[in-house]
């Protein structure tokens, strides 16, 4: 199984979490070949070429941010094609959080979402029953807040790691069960 984690990431929380979504899918299917790349050195071919896709982005303004979805954009031309049709798709952010409203993030998994749907993907959400949801997780995916309650920059919590991890062993094991793998 050929799985491509895209992130974009300016100060390392959506890496570490993009890090921890691919340990979950090794430690899910042993036979997963996970490529981590920065969207910004993404190719389309690397989009084909993948049975399972999984996109993160900070939370920029409310949504993702513009080097996400500027790729997103290039990706139409495989749309044109239907050659995602039938590829499982996920998602996860990192947001600061501000004011505890949870800053666009739903809005930003959602817009993840929304494009794969619209090119035929399949799009496996996060379950609440998975280890690590409580701090990690929100239903559409991964979820991990950089700022702290009084809205100054930190980090993304071990908690929410731990999410990724479990969640990423929750995609391998479905994409398993899907593509019969
Ligand atoms: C230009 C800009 C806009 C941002 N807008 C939001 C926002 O609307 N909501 C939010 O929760 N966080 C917002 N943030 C905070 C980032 O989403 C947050 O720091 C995130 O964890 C950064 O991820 P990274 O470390 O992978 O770059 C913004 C940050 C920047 C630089």
């Amino acid at each position: 199984m050929q799985v491509l984690i895209s992130y974009h990431s300016d100060y390392g929380n959506t890496e570490k979490m993009a890090q921890s979504i691919a340990a979950g899918i090794r430690a899910g299917c042993s036979s997963a070949n996970v490529m981590l790349k920065n969207v910004e050195q993404t190719s389309l071919n690397d989009l084909q070429d993948a049975d399972v896709i999984c996109l993160g982005a900070p939370v920029h303004m409310g949504d993702v941010s513009w080097q996400m979805k500027k790729f997103i954009d290039e990706a139409g031309k495989l749309w044109m094609e239907g050659a995602l049709e039938g590829k499982v798709g996920a998602a996860f952010v990192s947001g600061g959080g501000f004011g505890n409203a949870g800053g666009g993030a739903e809005h930003a998994l959602i817009t993840l979402h929304s494009n794969m749907l619209e090119h035929g993907m399949l799009v496996i959400g996060f379950p609440k029953s998975l280890l690590g949801y409580g701090e990690g997780g929100l239903q559409w995916g991964p979820y991990g807040r950089s700022g702290n309650a009084e809205g100054m920059p930190s980090v993304v919590s071990e908690g929410a790691l731990a999410a990724c991890r479990s969640f990423g062993a929750h995609l391998a094991e479905m994409a398993g069960k899907i593509l019969q793998f």
